[in-house]
Protein backbone atom coordinates (compact mmCIF):
# COMPACT_ATOMS: atom_id res chain seq x y z
CA UNK A 1 0.00 0.00 0.00
CA UNK A 2 1.14 3.80 -0.74
CA UNK A 3 0.48 6.82 0.81
CA UNK A 4 0.28 9.05 -2.61
CA UNK A 5 0.38 7.61 -5.79
CA UNK A 6 1.24 9.95 -8.62
CA UNK A 7 0.54 9.07 -13.05
CA UNK A 8 4.35 10.20 -14.75
CA UNK A 9 4.72 10.18 -18.54
CA UNK A 10 8.31 8.47 -19.50
CA UNK A 11 9.74 11.70 -21.38
CA UNK A 12 13.39 10.40 -22.62
CA UNK A 13 14.96 6.83 -22.18
CA UNK A 14 18.84 6.86 -22.18
CA UNK A 15 20.93 4.06 -22.44
CA UNK A 16 23.92 4.65 -20.41
CA UNK A 17 25.89 1.26 -20.70
CA UNK A 18 25.09 -2.03 -22.23
CA UNK A 19 22.87 -2.70 -19.16
CA UNK A 20 22.50 0.31 -17.90
CA UNK A 21 19.26 2.54 -19.24
CA UNK A 22 17.96 6.08 -17.37
CA UNK A 23 14.52 7.01 -17.57
CA UNK A 24 13.45 10.66 -17.23
CA UNK A 25 10.45 11.07 -15.84
CA UNK A 26 8.00 13.78 -16.02
CA UNK A 27 3.88 15.31 -14.95
CA UNK A 28 1.68 14.21 -17.96
CA UNK A 29 0.64 18.16 -18.11
CA UNK A 30 4.03 19.19 -17.50
CA UNK A 31 3.24 20.75 -14.29
CA UNK A 32 6.21 20.43 -11.36
CA UNK A 33 6.40 16.78 -9.50
CA UNK A 34 6.79 16.51 -6.09
CA UNK A 35 9.61 17.73 -4.26
CA UNK A 36 12.11 15.32 -2.90
CA UNK A 37 15.80 14.91 -0.79
CA UNK A 38 18.81 14.03 -2.09
CA UNK A 39 19.08 10.04 -1.26
CA UNK A 40 14.95 9.83 -2.13
CA UNK A 41 13.66 6.48 -4.07
CA UNK A 42 10.51 6.15 -5.29
CA UNK A 43 8.16 3.06 -6.08
CA UNK A 44 7.37 2.70 -9.65
CA UNK A 45 4.53 0.21 -10.51
CA UNK A 46 5.52 -1.54 -13.86
CA UNK A 47 3.67 -3.46 -16.74
CA UNK A 48 3.08 -7.22 -15.65
CA UNK A 49 1.99 -6.04 -11.85
CA UNK A 50 5.56 -5.44 -10.17
CA UNK A 51 6.19 -2.44 -8.54
CA UNK A 52 10.08 -1.74 -7.93
CA UNK A 53 11.51 0.72 -5.72
CA UNK A 54 14.16 3.13 -7.48
CA UNK A 55 16.25 5.76 -6.04
CA UNK A 56 16.42 9.04 -7.51
CA UNK A 57 19.34 9.87 -9.29
CA UNK A 58 20.17 13.37 -9.77
CA UNK A 59 19.67 16.42 -7.35
CA UNK A 60 16.55 18.07 -6.36
CA UNK A 61 16.21 21.37 -7.42
CA UNK A 62 15.88 23.88 -5.34
CA UNK A 63 12.06 25.20 -4.61
CA UNK A 64 9.22 23.47 -3.92
CA UNK A 65 8.76 21.16 -7.39
CA UNK A 66 10.50 19.33 -9.34
CA UNK A 67 10.94 19.11 -13.21
CA UNK A 68 11.63 15.43 -13.57
CA UNK A 69 12.39 12.09 -11.82
CA UNK A 70 15.92 10.24 -13.06
CA UNK A 71 15.84 6.71 -12.36
CA UNK A 72 19.19 4.94 -13.46
CA UNK A 73 17.67 0.96 -13.81
CA UNK A 74 20.37 -1.88 -14.48
CA UNK A 75 18.67 -4.75 -16.46
CA UNK A 76 19.47 -7.96 -14.16
CA UNK A 77 21.19 -10.80 -16.25
CA UNK A 78 18.59 -13.28 -14.18
CA UNK A 79 15.38 -10.67 -14.79
CA UNK A 80 12.46 -11.58 -15.25
CA UNK A 81 10.58 -9.13 -13.51
CA UNK A 82 10.99 -5.26 -12.31
CA UNK A 83 14.15 -4.20 -14.41
CA UNK A 84 13.45 -6.83 -17.43
CA UNK A 85 9.91 -4.99 -17.40
CA UNK A 86 11.02 -1.78 -17.57
CA UNK A 87 13.71 -2.27 -20.18
CA UNK A 88 12.19 -4.29 -22.61
CA UNK A 89 8.73 -2.89 -22.05
CA UNK A 90 8.60 0.52 -21.39
CA UNK A 91 8.93 2.88 -24.32
CA UNK A 92 9.11 7.15 -24.14
CA UNK A 93 5.37 8.62 -24.27
CA UNK A 94 4.25 5.57 -21.68
CA UNK A 95 2.74 6.13 -18.43
CA UNK A 96 3.67 4.69 -15.21
CA UNK A 97 2.12 5.17 -11.57
CA UNK A 98 4.68 5.99 -8.53
CA UNK A 99 5.12 6.73 -5.55
CA UNK A 100 5.44 9.89 -3.94
CA UNK A 101 9.15 10.52 -2.98
CA UNK A 102 10.80 8.95 0.23
CA UNK A 103 14.26 9.48 1.60
CA UNK A 104 15.53 6.93 4.28
CA UNK A 105 18.94 7.76 3.30
CA UNK A 106 19.75 11.81 3.89
CA UNK A 107 22.40 13.64 4.04
CA UNK A 108 23.41 14.42 7.46
CA UNK A 109 23.36 17.73 7.75
CA UNK A 110 25.85 18.18 10.68
CA UNK A 111 28.53 15.97 8.96
CA UNK A 112 32.11 18.64 8.23
CA UNK A 113 32.84 15.81 5.44
CA UNK A 114 30.61 13.39 3.56
CA UNK A 115 32.37 10.29 2.05
CA UNK A 116 30.11 8.27 -0.58
CA UNK A 117 30.95 4.86 -1.78
CA UNK A 118 28.99 3.71 -4.29
CA UNK A 119 29.28 0.25 -5.71
CA UNK A 120 28.00 -0.59 -9.18
CA UNK A 121 23.88 0.85 -9.49
CA UNK A 122 23.75 1.82 -6.24
CA UNK A 123 25.59 5.28 -7.34
CA UNK A 124 22.33 6.04 -8.08
CA UNK A 125 21.18 7.69 -4.51
CA UNK A 126 25.20 9.12 -4.30
CA UNK A 127 25.17 10.87 -7.69
CA UNK A 128 22.17 12.82 -6.33
CA UNK A 129 23.93 13.50 -3.15
CA UNK A 130 26.79 14.19 -4.52
CA UNK A 131 25.34 16.70 -6.77
CA UNK A 132 23.44 18.42 -4.21
CA UNK A 133 26.89 18.75 -1.88
CA UNK A 134 28.55 20.07 -4.67
CA UNK A 135 26.21 22.44 -5.58
CA UNK A 136 26.06 23.73 -1.79
CA UNK A 137 29.52 23.71 -1.86
CA UNK A 138 30.23 21.13 0.74
CA UNK A 139 33.03 19.06 1.50
CA UNK A 140 32.23 15.86 -0.07
CA UNK A 141 34.15 12.56 -1.86
CA UNK A 142 32.31 10.32 -4.11
CA UNK A 143 33.92 6.82 -4.37
CA UNK A 144 32.44 4.67 -6.88
CA UNK A 145 33.35 0.65 -8.05
CA UNK A 146 32.50 -0.63 -11.67
CA UNK A 147 33.79 -3.21 -13.13
CA UNK A 148 35.46 -1.13 -16.44
CA UNK A 149 34.76 2.33 -17.66
CA UNK A 150 32.20 0.75 -20.38
CA UNK A 151 29.85 -0.68 -17.55
CA UNK A 152 29.59 2.92 -15.60
CA UNK A 153 26.74 4.62 -15.70
CA UNK A 154 26.40 8.47 -15.59
CA UNK A 155 29.96 8.94 -16.43
CA UNK A 156 28.86 12.43 -17.91
CA UNK A 157 27.64 13.37 -14.38
CA UNK A 158 30.50 12.14 -12.77
CA UNK A 159 32.85 13.75 -15.06
CA UNK A 160 30.58 17.28 -14.09
CA UNK A 161 31.74 17.15 -10.57
CA UNK A 162 35.27 16.74 -11.05
CA UNK A 163 37.85 16.24 -8.43
CA UNK A 164 35.78 15.13 -5.59
CA UNK A 165 34.74 11.91 -7.74
CA UNK A 166 37.74 8.77 -7.07
CA UNK A 167 37.01 6.09 -9.74
CA UNK A 168 37.90 2.43 -8.94
CA UNK A 169 37.80 0.08 -11.96
CA UNK A 170 38.43 -3.54 -11.91
CA UNK A 171 40.41 -4.11 -14.86
CA UNK A 172 42.69 -1.41 -14.24
CA UNK A 173 46.02 -1.19 -13.09
CA UNK A 174 46.65 -0.32 -9.18
CA UNK A 175 46.91 3.54 -9.60
CA UNK A 176 42.73 3.40 -10.98
CA UNK A 177 41.93 1.17 -8.05
CA UNK A 178 40.53 2.18 -4.25
CA UNK A 179 41.63 0.29 -1.45
CA UNK A 180 39.02 0.12 0.94
CA UNK A 181 40.91 -0.51 3.59
CA UNK A 182 43.00 2.12 2.93
CA UNK A 183 39.83 4.44 2.46
CA UNK A 184 37.79 3.62 5.81
CA UNK A 185 41.10 1.69 7.62
CA UNK A 186 42.09 2.62 11.25
CA UNK A 187 43.68 6.17 10.24
CA UNK A 188 40.13 7.20 8.84
CA UNK A 189 37.86 8.75 9.96
CA UNK A 190 38.52 12.00 9.78
CA UNK A 191 36.92 13.77 12.63
CA UNK A 192 33.04 14.77 11.46
CA UNK A 193 33.50 12.19 8.39
CA UNK A 194 29.77 10.37 7.28
CA UNK A 195 30.10 7.50 5.69
CA UNK A 196 27.28 6.50 3.11
CA UNK A 197 27.35 3.14 1.15
CA UNK A 198 25.09 1.69 -1.39
CA UNK A 199 25.95 -0.95 -3.58
CA UNK A 200 25.30 -4.75 -4.26
CA UNK A 201 25.77 -6.93 -1.32
CA UNK A 202 29.31 -7.83 -1.32
CA UNK A 203 30.61 -4.44 -1.64
CA UNK A 204 28.55 -3.20 1.32
CA UNK A 205 29.88 -6.64 3.18
CA UNK A 206 33.54 -5.64 2.49
CA UNK A 207 33.20 -1.80 3.25
CA UNK A 208 31.30 -2.28 6.54
CA UNK A 209 34.14 -4.52 7.50
CA UNK A 210 36.41 -1.88 6.54
CA UNK A 211 34.60 0.08 8.67
CA UNK A 212 33.92 -1.89 11.58
CA UNK A 213 36.12 0.79 14.10
CA UNK A 214 34.18 3.62 12.87
CA UNK A 215 30.94 5.08 15.18
CA UNK A 216 27.84 3.57 13.45
CA UNK A 217 26.09 6.85 13.99
CA UNK A 218 28.82 8.06 11.23
CA UNK A 219 27.19 5.03 9.12
CA UNK A 220 24.66 5.38 6.57
CA UNK A 221 23.36 2.64 4.77
CA UNK A 222 21.22 2.31 1.68
CA UNK A 223 20.44 -1.60 0.93
CA UNK A 224 19.38 -2.91 -2.81
CA UNK A 225 17.82 -6.66 -0.96
CA UNK A 226 17.87 -7.43 2.14
CA UNK A 227 21.56 -8.85 3.31
CA UNK A 228 21.79 -12.55 3.92
CA UNK A 229 20.70 -13.33 7.41
CA UNK A 230 23.78 -14.31 9.92
CA UNK A 231 22.93 -17.90 11.57
CA UNK A 232 21.70 -18.03 14.91
CA UNK A 233 19.36 -15.15 14.16
CA UNK A 234 16.67 -14.98 16.93
CA UNK A 235 13.31 -16.68 16.10
CA UNK A 236 10.10 -15.05 16.11
CA UNK A 237 8.47 -15.03 19.08
CA UNK A 238 4.66 -13.08 19.72
CA UNK A 239 4.71 -10.01 21.48
CA UNK A 240 2.10 -7.40 22.21
CA UNK A 241 1.73 -4.14 20.62
CA UNK A 242 0.46 -1.31 22.28
CA UNK A 243 -0.95 1.68 20.71
CA UNK A 244 -0.09 4.60 22.61
CA UNK A 245 -2.68 7.13 21.05
CA UNK A 246 -5.66 4.21 20.69
CA UNK A 247 -4.88 2.91 24.21
CA UNK A 248 -5.72 -0.80 22.69
CA UNK A 249 -3.29 -3.57 22.60
CA UNK A 250 -2.72 -5.86 19.50
CA UNK A 251 -1.45 -9.38 20.17
CA UNK A 252 1.59 -10.10 17.36
CA UNK A 253 1.80 -13.98 16.61
CA UNK A 254 5.18 -15.59 16.21
CA UNK A 255 4.71 -16.43 12.63
CA UNK A 256 2.45 -12.72 11.89
CA UNK A 257 4.24 -9.34 11.60
CA UNK A 258 3.34 -6.13 13.34
CA UNK A 259 1.79 -4.65 10.05
CA UNK A 260 -0.20 -7.88 9.11
CA UNK A 261 -1.60 -7.89 13.35
CA UNK A 262 -3.05 -4.17 12.46
CA UNK A 263 -4.01 -4.62 8.77
CA UNK A 264 -5.84 -7.77 10.66
CA UNK A 265 -7.81 -5.26 12.96
CA UNK A 266 -8.17 -2.78 9.99
CA UNK A 267 -5.69 -0.53 11.21
CA UNK A 268 -4.08 1.20 8.39
CA UNK A 269 -0.67 1.40 8.10
CA UNK A 270 1.58 1.96 4.75
CA UNK A 271 3.64 -0.79 3.65
CA UNK A 272 5.96 -1.14 0.67
CA UNK A 273 8.93 -3.05 0.17
CA UNK A 274 7.90 -5.62 2.99
CA UNK A 275 11.66 -6.10 3.69
CA UNK A 276 12.63 -3.55 6.08
CA UNK A 277 14.30 -1.17 3.03
CA UNK A 278 11.95 1.56 2.07
CA UNK A 279 10.91 2.90 5.27
CA UNK A 280 7.24 3.53 4.91
CA UNK A 281 6.20 1.60 7.48
CA UNK A 282 8.46 3.20 10.36
CA UNK A 283 6.73 4.81 12.87
CA UNK A 284 8.21 5.86 16.48
CA UNK A 285 8.51 3.77 19.42
CA UNK A 286 7.70 4.83 22.46
CA UNK A 287 8.02 2.13 25.34
CA UNK A 288 9.73 -1.61 25.67
CA UNK A 289 12.69 -2.83 23.72
CA UNK A 290 12.17 -3.27 19.94
CA UNK A 291 13.96 -6.09 17.93
CA UNK A 292 15.57 -4.38 14.82
CA UNK A 293 15.08 -6.24 11.87
CA UNK A 294 15.46 -3.29 9.26
CA UNK A 295 17.89 -2.48 7.15
CA UNK A 296 17.04 1.46 6.57
CA UNK A 297 17.05 2.73 10.02
CA UNK A 298 20.71 4.26 11.41
CA UNK A 299 21.95 3.30 14.97
CA UNK A 300 20.79 7.09 15.87
CA UNK A 301 17.02 6.60 14.29
CA UNK A 302 16.51 3.51 15.79
CA UNK A 303 16.82 5.21 19.36
CA UNK A 304 13.28 6.84 18.66
CA UNK A 305 11.37 4.54 15.25
CA UNK A 306 11.40 1.17 14.30
CA UNK A 307 10.13 -0.53 10.95
CA UNK A 308 6.85 -2.48 11.36
CA UNK A 309 7.07 -4.48 8.59
CA UNK A 310 10.08 -6.95 10.06
CA UNK A 311 11.11 -5.27 13.41
CA UNK A 312 9.79 -7.64 16.59
CA UNK A 313 10.32 -7.19 20.46
CA UNK A 314 12.84 -8.08 23.00
CA UNK A 315 10.12 -6.93 25.30
CA UNK A 316 6.59 -8.92 25.94
CA UNK A 317 5.08 -5.81 24.87
CA UNK A 318 6.27 -2.69 22.67
CA UNK A 319 4.36 0.91 22.53
CA UNK A 320 4.23 2.48 19.35
CA UNK A 321 2.74 5.98 18.91
CA UNK A 322 -0.21 4.98 16.50
S1 LIG B 1 7.47 -1.60 4.18
FE1 LIG B 1 9.49 -1.10 3.53
S2 LIG B 1 10.55 -0.92 5.42
FE2 LIG B 1 8.63 -1.66 6.02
Amino acid sequence: MLDRILTVRVDRITRLTPEVSSFELVHPAGRPLPAYEAGAHIDVHLPGGFMRTYSLASAPRPGSGQARYVIGVKREPASRGGSAALHERVRAGDLLAVGSPRNTFPLHAGARHHLLLAGGIGLTPLLAMAQQLAAEGAAFTLCVFARSRALLPFADDLAALGQAVRLHLDDRAAPEKLDLRALLGPSAPAPGTHLYLCGPAGFMQAALEAARHWDEDRIHLEYFAPPAQAAGEAEDRPFVLKLARRGIEVPVAADASAVDALHDLGIDVPTSCAQGLCGTCVVPWTGGEPEHRDHCLSATERRHKLALCCSRAKSAVLEVDL
